[in-house]
């Protein structure tokens, strides 16, 4: 039976209408188109982008209030419990789940893109030591259009497919150099032998002087971040490299443009915040008084609360068994950090303002402790948060450089300033 469309009739107190067609998706909320109201001189006013849609998509669907996650249709936990990483990037990118030959050839390729630009190590030269690690990406994936210019033709499926492959592929090396400049060790090349999070387990942790072997539970949580991760539909730092790529803008600016969104403390940087909260509350006997100064609105429960999922957080259930399993496997249960966090889920979990308020600890609160039990350092967590969603952002810009009907990013505004006025002359002003 053919679906009859719907619409939706908007009615102005000066007797003005217009019908505005209903969409609906495969799954999720139906959608109004009000493209129409144009026509009649109006706008919509959602600061925040909380009810508008921007785009349409197949890649990434989010049922907050059921706490769903899907990746092209497949539900997050299955994929990070049968699935790795390279595999979820394969399907992100290309729609379906790869035949064994095919993901054999993708690894190989992704494998043989990892190095970079000999000249870019030269180019971290330029950055102060102490400069945060994500200051560094900015700069250098921004920098990757000045070396990889043969493929930047973005009306080119290929030249945009080259693109897609190395900066997927180059990630890893350019987060774990920014950890090694920082740190002040030599840069380590990536190893063809390894996976992708081994790889960069290894270029951030071995040294040319010793040898080292990533541990597989280690590599195996850090491919769960990873795959938690990788996309999120669109949010603030996706809707920054859509933004950023509808103008026609090459890749690698825009996948630098969703690296700085994902910076701030609200969006990818939650893990990072989690970890200096837990530093300032330092002890389990503390945790009381700062859950009270939470609920005082003091400050925000850093690692708690989504803009999506007003339930748990189905990343976030995955993450908290993998948080439990590293910290047995590395005996760090009764470390004093690791308990004051636990201490906080129990409080959080259990408290009626966090309840009412349904704020669950997010993913971040989880793979932040993840993270810093797997030795990263607390200035390298959103890095990491940037190479997992760098296949996200890859796979969203690619998804609207091909819709024909892609159209250049042009937010509309209420405007609130001054009514037109004259110009006075400075001597005359008061
Ligand atoms: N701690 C304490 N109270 C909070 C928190 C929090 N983390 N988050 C929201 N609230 C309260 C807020 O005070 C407000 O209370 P009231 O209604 O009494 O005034 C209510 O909850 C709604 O807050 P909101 O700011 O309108 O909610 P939002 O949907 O705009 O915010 C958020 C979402 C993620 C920015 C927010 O929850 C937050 O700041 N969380 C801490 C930072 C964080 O962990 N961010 C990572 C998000 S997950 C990673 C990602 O996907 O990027």
């Amino acid at each position: 039976m053919e679906n009859k469309q719907r619409y939706a009739t908007l009615t102005l107190d000066d007797g003005r209408s217009v019908e505005m067609p209903i969409l609906s998706g495969t799954m999720g909320s139906d959608v109004i188109d009000v493209r129409g109201l144009s026509k009649m001189g109006l706008f919509t006013y959602d600061p925040g982008f909380f009810v508008t849609a921007s785009c349409t998509s197949s890649i990434t669907f989010i049922d907050g209030e059921a706490g769903l996650l899907y990746y092209r249709g497949y539900p997050i936990e299955q994929l990070a419990e049968k699935s790795d990483f390279l595999e979820v990037s394969y399907l992100l990118m290309n729609g379906e789940l790869p035949t064994a030959a095919q993901a054999e050839a993708f690894k190989r390729n992704v494998t043989r893109h990892t190095m970079v630009h000999e000249q870019i190590a030269r180019f971290f030269s330029g950055f102060r030591r102490d400069a945060h690690p994500m200051a560094v990406m900015v700069g250098v994936v921004g920098a990757l259009s000045a070396f990889y210019h043969d493929s930047l033709d973005i009306s080119n499926p290929h030249h945009r497919a080259i693109s897609a492959t190395r900066i997927l592929a180059k990630i890893p090396t350019i987060a774990a150099m920014a950890h090694k400049y920082h740190v002040g060790s030599p840069f380590m090349y990536p190893k063809n032998k390894y996976g992708y999070a081994e790889n960069l387990l290894y270029m951030m942790f071995a040294t040319p002087t010793e040898e080292y072997e990533p541990n597989p539970v280690l590599v195996r949580a850090l491919d769960r971040i990873l795959i938690l991760h990788a996309d999120h539909e669109q949010n603030a730092s996706t809707s920054t490299v859509r933004l950023a790529g509808s103008s026609m803008a090459n890749p690698f600016a825009c996948i630098a443009c969703g690296i700085a969104a994902l910076w701030g403390p609200s969006h990818g940087g939650a893990n990072e915040a989690t970890l200096k909260m837990l530093e300032e509350i330092g002890d389990v006997s503390r945790v009381k008084d700062y859950v009270q100064g939470v609920k005082d609105k003091k400050y925000r429960l850093m690692g708690f609360g989504h803009r999506v999922y007003k339930n748990m957080d189905p990343r976030a259930a995955v993450m908290r068994e993998t948080c439990h399993e590293v910290l047995a496997e590395l005996n760090l249960e009764n470390q004093k950090l690791f308990e004051l966090a636990m201490e906080l889920e129990r409080v959080a979990l259990s408290d009626p303002y966090f309840i009412d308020h349904r704020l669950y600890p997010n993913v971040d609160f989880y793979s932040g402790i993840v993270l810093r039990a797997l030795g990263i350092p607390v200035n390298m967590f959103t890095v990491i948060f940037a190479v997992a969603r760098t296949v996200g952002w890859i796979s969203q810009w690619s998804e609207m450089i091909a819709d024909p009907n892609y159209k250049i990013g042009r937010p509309r505004q209420l405007y609130q300033g001054a009514a037109r006025r004259d110009y006075v002359a400075m001597a005359e002003r008061e």
